[in-house]
């Protein structure tokens, strides 16, 4: 079957906490294929709090989708429509990628840079990238109408005391730690790691690890993220991970849209492609969900009145310093020339089903 064999080989798309929120519907003949993209019915139970309105798993679709389009590619298929059925919600929202024979012309990744693609945690050098992987980046994000992208190189070290602010929100906040937490899978745990984020893959220090899984499994300790606990990490994953890169990335969505959503999770996956086929490294920053969240949520009730304000001054200054709209989704991500590997995350098998008719109009 083709449609399984690819959806085999693009599960290696990233995702959010590497949830994986995706499940599939095919149909195929000799000559063509459909596929079905929705969000999995568990994973919308129980979502992560970064993923409140389904934003960060239609990213993840977009991710998938990029990754089948590049698969089908080498397999002589080219994608002839994508057709969107925009529901109520992005959790009911869905996507039909329809293939045909075909020759694909413009930039293809193989199945050997979609393994490769990783998330890189380390510190990396300052050293500037290629410029053609630069001018490579920009042809990808023009390519899709509704995504804008943002560069920002010398000016970087602006952005530190912004996403400063959310990412301590991110380790304060109770819902938001606990779904951190959740995501996360240390060596002794008796869970399985194909979900989750193996502590391995964190960049930290077997001690650090050790301390950060003392901190989820005895939660009175997490008061200490009260207690300026929340400053020193924010310091060490997020001004470490800004300074120690060249550059820093925003790509921004049209608007909340499944369709823009989804394009933006596409495009994304397509630079990070480029990104690790040049044998750079890539690590996304996720903050400006936190932020999106907050106001699609009617003004963030869920957070604390100090940490709304925090949000609020925020989306104000990058807005009138950067011309980047926290109310609208968006994604950023760092790149440099690595320092270190890190090890290769885990995955489910896509869940599939054959859905006749799929490939009717
Ligand atoms: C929407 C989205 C947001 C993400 N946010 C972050 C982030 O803030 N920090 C981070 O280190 N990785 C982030 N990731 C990367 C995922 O954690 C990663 O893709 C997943 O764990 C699978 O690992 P892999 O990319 O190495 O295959 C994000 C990925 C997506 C799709």
């Amino acid at each position: 079957m083709k449609s399984l064999d690819w959806l085999d080989q693009a599960k290696w798309a990233a995702s959010g906490g590497n949830a994986q929120p995706w499940t599939a519907a095919y149909e195929e003949t000799e000559n063509s294929v459909a596929i079905e993209l929705s969000i999995d019915a568990a994973y919308r139970a129980h979502p992560s709090a970064m993923d409140l309105s389904g934003t960060a798993s239609t990213l993840a679709l977009g991710c998938l989708a990029t990754n089948l389009h590049m698969i089908a590619a080498g397999n002589g298929f080219v994608l002839t429509d994508l057709r969107v059925s925009e529901r109520d919600s992005l959790w009911t929202s869905s996507v039909r990628l329809l293939f045909g024979r075909g020759k694909a012309t413009g930039r293809v990744y193989g199945p050997d840079d979609i393994r490769v693609r990783h998330t890189n945690r380390y510190p990396f050098r300052t050293t500037p990238i290629d410029a053609a992987v630069r001018s490579n980046l920009e042809a990808i994000a023009r390519s899709y109408a509704r995504v804008r992208v943002a560069e920002f190189a010398e000016a970087k070290m602006a952005l530190v005391p912004g996403l400063f602010a959310l990412e301590r929100i991110r380790w304060q906040d109770k819902r938001l730690l606990q779904s951190l937490f959740e995501e996360l899978h240390f060596r002794h745990d008796a869970t399985e790691a194909s979900g989750l984020i193996e502590a391995d893959q964190l960049g930290i220090s077997p001690v650090e690890q050790w301390f950060l899984r003392l901190l989820r499994d005895v939660r009175p300790l997490r008061l200490l993220f009260r207690c300026g606990l929340d400053r020193i990490i924010a310091r060490q994953s997020l001004t470490q991970g800004i300074r120690n890169c060249d550059r820093v990335y925003f790509l921004e969505a049209a608007d909340a849209s499944f369709r823009s959503c989804f394009e933006l999770g596409r495009c994304f996956q397509e630079q990070w492609l480029e990104v690790n086929k040049a044998a750079l490294a890539f690590q996304p920053i996720g903050l400006p969900l936190i932020a999106f969240e907050h106001w699609r949520d009617e003004g963030g009730s869920r957070l604390r009145p100090e940490q709304r304000r925090a949000i609020e001054s925020v989306t104000r200054d990058f807005g009138t310093k950067f011309r980047l709209d926290f109310k609208k989704p968006m994604i950023g991500f760092r790149v440099g020339v690595p320092t270190r590997a890190p090890k290769r995350s885990s995955r489910k098998p896509v869940a599939a089903q054959i859905k006749p008719g799929l490939s009717a109009d």
